[in-house]
């Protein structure tokens, strides 16, 4: 069986977490939750940043010991998962002893190879803001910006990380590797900053600028530097996790891809005798309203308040819809409502309502068999002209399933969801067609038969789109089951669901005989709709 190990980036504990946060975990657990319907053995991690300078003055500023501040941010870190509906098999936390242990052992290990040395560091230093600053920090007249307060230049002993030795290396993986870095067209900034000469990475701090790190092993007055800390949580995970490394692939934004992930994280596991992440998959930044969102300008979106407002499928819907891998997108109250009334209600929300409604109708909330000959098979040959509804609805069918997985594959996941929603408009299409409530008011036989036929349809069409659903819209997606009279899904941990999802993509008549149920509430009308803003 494929193994198939993936990860998210881990957030710092800062600050709360924001639509972007919820985006990334949104992302990746789809891309989990397909790869388990593929049949691969998935372990899906996710987890929270906790060291570093930021923490420490934000823990002092609230008055509380740093690990109590982390303990509660974490905390709802952890929440937005559980409310998203992220099926991650692992979440970590920096300050845990296992990753402790880790990030020791690798820095160990690579002092005693000689890839770590202790030379002087001199630089401008902010006594306020507690960092040194780079030349891109000045005024433009040569001044530093007030907000740094006193700035000194200083002369400070640290351990530095031997990256230049590696530049050629990974310049050269890069080449080697084309599916490395994702979307392809991000490599070309990796190699770009490649193409100057790598600085020796700083990798330390001491301790009485900043405590609230890992202790470097090999000497107790420093912590290690974020990154260094950071990064090594996905080898943490699977360290005794056998045949999970090397990750499938890290999903991060676009931000932190160079260099923290492009260069340091392959130069620091090849430096150790590592083998790399096979992938990386940046992804876009969201705004929301047109601009980078901040909550003192009440541009922010609270991912658990919204989707306990508006729903979480909804939520993970329009993140998926909206967003081209790779691309940036905004978030707005008026697109995602846009979304949600057009294509949830009004489509998805309507197939279900009508096939539930008629098949009680009709007959008597058992879904029939299609009428022989009905069943949209074709022997292979369409004649587009003679082809009835069914056999059309069947073959877009095809067609689009096929499109689907294959982008899937690609990440393509707005652009696999326009599809499926457009098989969802083509079998609403197909009941005005057929209007079955016209054929329910003749008591001629073939009008009876055709009256099957079309029922028997309009659930199998359904009952196929909720399956290419279900990565998107686990929730949803069980309860359009359930309401089928189907069995929720198979546990997704089991081998033997394997391939249960390909059998379940084929156009059949397992539904033939099934009880459905009254009605089916997945999409109420959101309350901001009722209640239109002024403006
Ligand atoms: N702690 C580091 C990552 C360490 S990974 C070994 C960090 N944390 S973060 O909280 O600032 O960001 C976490 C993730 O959220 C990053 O991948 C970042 O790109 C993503 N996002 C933060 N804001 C975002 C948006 N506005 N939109 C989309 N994603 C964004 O960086």
């Amino acid at each position: 069986m494929n193994t198939f190990y993936i990860t998210t980036a881990i957030d710092y504990v800062n600050g709360s977490p924001h639509l972007g946060h919820a985006y990334e975990k949104v992302l990746t657990d789809v891309i989990a939750r397909f790869r388990r319907l593929m049949g691969d053995k998935v372990f899906f991690l996710t987890g929270v940043d906790e060291h570093g300078q930021k923490v420490q003055q934000t823990a002092r500023a609230r008055g509380i010991p740093p690990q109590q501040f982390c303990d509660e941010i974490s905390q709802e870190f952890r929440a937005m998962c559980a409310t998203l509906d992220i099926s991650n098999d692992d979440f970590i936390r920096t300050t845990e002893p296992r990753h402790k242990k880790v990030v020791r052992d690798l820095l160990q290990w690579l002092h005693d190879k000689g890839e770590i040395y202790k030379a002087e560091y001199r630089g401008f230093y902010s006594t306020r803001q507690e960092q040194f600053l780079q030349e891109k920090d000045r005024n433009p007249d040569g001044t530093w910006p007030e907000l740094f307060g006193e700035v000194t230049e200083i002369t400070e002993s640290n351990y530095f990380f031997k990256l230049r030795q590696y530049q050629d290396w990974l310049i050269d993986h890069l080449q080697k590797n084309e599916d490395f870095i994702f979307p392809r067209y991000r490599r070309k900034q990796v190699l770009e900053f490649l193409g100057e000469p790598l600085n020796d990475l700083c990798i330390s701090r001491p301790k009485e600028r900043l405590e609230w790190g890992i202790p470097l092993p090999f000497d107790e007055a420093f912590v290690t530097y974020v990154w260094f800390d950071a990064l090594v949580n996905y080898y943490t995970a699977v360290v005794d996790k056998p045949g999970f490394w090397p990750a499938s692939f890290h999903v991060i934004g676009k931000d932190i891809l160079v260099p923290p992930h492009a260069v340091y994280w392959p130069i620091m596991l090849k430096a150790a005798g590592i083998e790399p992440p096979r992938s990386i998959l940046a992804h876009g930044w969201w705004s929301v309203n047109g601009s980078k969102m901040s909550k003192s300008t009440g541009n922010f979106v609270e991912p658990i308040a919204f989707a306990g407002q508006y729903g979480v499928d909804a939520l993970r819907y329009f993140l998926i819809r909206e967003m081209s891998v790779g691309q940036d997108s905004d978030f707005s109250l008026q697109q995602f409502l846009a979304r949600y009334n057009a294509e949830l209600a009004n489509n998805l929300g309507n197939l279900v309502n009508r096939t539930l409604n008629m098949t009680n109708r009709f007959a008597a909330g058992i879904i029939p068999a299609a009428a022989p000959g009905g069943d949209g098979a074709t022997g292979g040959a369409v004649d587009a002209a003679a082809a009835t509804p069914e056999a059309e609805l069947r073959a877009l069918w095809e067609k689009t399933r096929d499109e689907v997985i294959s982008l899937h594959e690609g990440f393509q996941f707005h652009t696999a969801l326009e599809r499926t929603f457009a098989f969802i408009t083509a079998t609403n299409g197909y009941i005005e067609k057929r209007a079955p409530w016209k054929l329910g008011k003749s008591a001629a036989p073939a009008d009876q038969a055709l009256l099957r036929t079309a029922l028997a349809t309009m659930a199998e069409a359904l009952r196929l789109a909720n399956a290419l659903l279900a990565a998107v819209m686990p929730g949803t997606t069980a309860k359009i089951k359930a309401v089928l009279g189907l069995p929720a899904a198979p546990a997704a941990a089991d081998a033997a669901a394997a391939g249960a999802w390909r059998d379940e993509l084929v156009w059949g008549s397992r539904l033939a005989g099934n009880k459905v149920a009254e009605t089916a509430i997945l999409f109420p009308r959101p309350q901001s709709e009722k209640t239109p803003a002024k403006s």
